[in-house]
């Protein structure tokens, strides 16, 4: 069985996301693409599994055009979509706004593998922002870089290997 993985990803993470998802399918044929690097053709797949991280609370824009572009396609095949992002408790709310209702309704599984906020990583605005969204979850302040980072997100592997699995069932 021949599984694209196809993931957009702004800093990296997703991608890491992607290689550790694709070790998940030893008895498969996987193809590892990213959107706007690697020309992707749906029909070379039997089965599809795309991941994108969240900026301002939407897909990153590369995951946008992608689903928009192919949205007739991917609601006709066996798909499965993961979500990265620094606020993982609106993992819900970000799936149901980024996939169309019948992508939304049809996937094999949809998770989140969450993400990371390790703001040293950015530069300019988009460091400021990871650190207030970094912040918020620690509980603002001047200390909050101090505190335990316990409830920040990290790449949730257990996450990955339970889509996996689930994938797997169905396939
Ligand atoms: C400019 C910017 C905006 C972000 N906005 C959000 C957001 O609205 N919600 C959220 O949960 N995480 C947000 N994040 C955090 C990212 O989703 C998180 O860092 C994720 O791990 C990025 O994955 P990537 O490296 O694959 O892009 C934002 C990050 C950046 C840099």
């Amino acid at each position: 069985m021949k599984i694209g993985i196809i993931y957009a990803t702004g800093a990296g993470t997703t991608r890491e996301c992607a290689s550790l998802l694709a070790k998940q399918f030893s008895r498969h044929e996987i193809i590892l693409q990213e959107i706007g690097k690697d020309i992707i053709d749906l029909d070379a797949f039997d089965v599809v599994i795309v991941g994108f991280s969240i900026r301002m609370g939407k897909p990153v824009k590369a995951a946008r055009r992608f689903i928009k572009a192919n949205k007739d396609k991917l609601a006709g095949m066996r798909s499965g979509y993961f979500i990265c992002c620094g606020l993982v408790d609106c993992f819900e709310e970000y799936a149901q706004k980024a996939l169309p209702k019948e992508l939304y309704d049809s996937a094999m599984d949809i998770a989140c593998f969450g993400g990371s906020l390790d703001y040293t990583k950015f530069k300019g605005f988009d460091r400021l922002l990871v650190r207030t969204i970094r912040n918020e979850i620690l509980g603002g302040g001047d200390n909050a870089d101090q505190r335990s980072d316990m409830a920040l997100p990290t790449i949730f592997e257990i996450n990955i290997s339970q889509f996996a699995d689930s994938v797997k069932q169905k396939i």
